[in-house]
């Protein structure tokens, strides 16, 4: 006997079309099941995956035409070949408009048939491939959009990619700017969830009831001004997530409402009595303490629990300036090309100088500075001069939340921080040449090589 080729779903009312085909597959090798109707059939494909089905579209009960609609609405990639019993071409035609794969006419030739289901499973294993290879391509999209080489976003990245694919709730908590909707976004993507919604929900924007009824939707006339219904952000986000910006911002209220949902997966409409049943990921954000904000009695302790099931905190960028030199070129390199200039890089005192500086708002502060270079600066080089005055005017040793932390860092934390400091301004300045770099420092290559592992250097970095 021949090896197994895959499964083929047989859907036909007639008793001597399922033993001839029953014969004439299975001495071909393909495993065979068999429906008389199109119940049985969709009872069947609800339960499992079929590699090709031949359906039938003339039979009695539920019409051919349904049955193709129902399969493609559970398995949208199911690969379904049509029988007609005569000439009936035109409804053929119009099933393959519906997403058939191919007819064929009865009385068909045996060979004839064998080839057209060899044909469809070589489109459906060229099919599933594109559809692998289009998932891995926007995971490592949504992975190449954040930069960070440094150990905090090392640990992010793990963390996202382990935690996307569950259904767990997950807070994000960061200053403002650390990019947390970037790593919303990134789970979304990282998640099966991806062909669905993201949802923002902007609480803060927004006067309590209003938020209510942009969450649930309302019915008609369930405030003055309700002049019709409308549907909510969480019906919006269904199968797909919903991302709660600033989650401190959401109301005593509200939040015991939000609690609801997130247990009972289900609510209601403003001024509805219909229970709607929703499948969202919830994912919220917060640049505050919300344990703090408990305590004040300002957040719902219940909730947080709810929220804080995996919880990631985005480390502020004057905690990982490793990453600085590139979010730089990243971001050099997006704003060239949104303003069509050329330019190359930044200059090493342009550098040093960011690297220098405490970033209170974070990436999108050091985002919008070098925009704001990109699109002033008239040589290939981003220069001191396109920076805006108060870095230029700041001196070593200027009172920052970087030096006053360095005031409470111990001894050893401090040298290593400026040898670190040192050995990568000479790597720099020796375009990543380690033997280069060691000679202007006066050490040995050996030397500089290991101090460069013990301080975590990130070489790569450079380039
Ligand atoms: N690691 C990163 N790599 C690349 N870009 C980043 C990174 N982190 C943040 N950004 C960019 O910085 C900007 C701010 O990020 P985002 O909006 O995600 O921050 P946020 O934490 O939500 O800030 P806020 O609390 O102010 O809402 C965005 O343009 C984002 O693309
Ligand atoms: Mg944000």
């Amino acid at each position: 006997m021949a090896e197994k080729k895959g499964i083929v779903h047989v859907i036909d009312d007639e008793p001597i079309i399922h033993d001839v085909l029953n014969q004439l597959l299975s001495s071909e090798g393909y495993e065979v099941v068999l429906s008389s109707s199109g119940e049985e059939a969709l009872e069947k494909h609800s339960s499992q995956f079929y590699a090709v089905t031949l359906l039938d579209l003339l039979m009695p009960g539920l019409d051919g035409i349904e049955v193709l609609r129902g399969i493609k609405r559970i398995d949208p990639q199911a690969v379904i070949i049509i029988i007609t019993a005569y000439a009936s071409v035109e409804s053929a035609i119009s099933a393959m408009k519906m997403g058939a794969y191919d007819y064929i006419q009865k009385p068909f030739k045996h060979d004839e048939l064998l080839l057209i289901i060899e044909r469809a499973l070589e489109h459906k294993s060229l099919q599933d491939e594109n559809i692998r290879l289009r998932d891995a391509l926007d995971r490592k999209f949504a992975f190449e959009n954040i930069i960070g080489r440094s150990q905090p976003m090392q640990r992010i990245f793990e963390l996202i990619e382990a935690t996307a694919p569950t259904r767990s709730t997950i807070l994000i908590q960061g200053e403002s700017g650390t990019g947390k909707e970037l790593v919303a976004r990134a789970i979304h993507q990282n998640s099966d969830r991806r062909r669905f919604p993201f949802v923002v929900v902007n609480s803060g924007a927004l006067p309590p009831d209003l938020l209510e009824s942009h969450l649930f939707g309302h019915v008609k006339g369930a405030f003055t001004g309700a002049v019709s219904q409308k549907n909510g952000l969480f019906e919006t986000a269904d199968r797909g997530s919903i991302f709660f910006d600033e989650i401190s911002t959401v109301g005593f209220e509200t939040q015991a409402k939000l609690l609801r949902v997130m247990q009972d997966k289900e609510f209601m409409r403003l001024g509805g009595t219909k229970t709607i049943r929703v499948d969202a990921r919830i994912i919220a954000a917060t640049n505050t303490d919300l344990e703090e904000l408990i305590e004040r009695k300002a957040f719902r302790q219940d909730l947080f629990y709810r929220l804080n099931v995996i919880k990631i905190e985005l480390p502020p960028l004057r905690e990982r300036k490793d990453d600085i030199p590139l979010l730089v070129k990243h971001f050099i390199d997006i704003y060239r090309r949104e303003n069509e200039k050329e330019i190359e890089g930044i200059t090493d005192d342009v550098l040093e100088i960011l690297e220098d500086y405490h970033w209170p708002g974070n990436v999108r502060e050091l985002e919008n500075l070098i925009e704001r270079a990109v699109v002033l600066s008239k040589s290939k080089f981003i220069t001191r001069n396109t920076l805006p005055p108060f870095l230029l005017d700041r001196r070593p040793g200027d009172r920052d939340i970087a030096a006053e932390e360095e005031k409470v860092r111990s001894f050893k934390e401090q040298t290593q921080h400026y040898q670190r400091k040192v050995i990568l301004n000479a790597l720099r300045r020796a375009k990543g040449v380690q033997k280069q770099a060691a000679r202007s420092l006066g050490l040995k290559p050996t030397t500089l090589n290991e101090m460069i592992k013990r301080l975590q250097i990130d070489v790569d970095s450079l380039s």
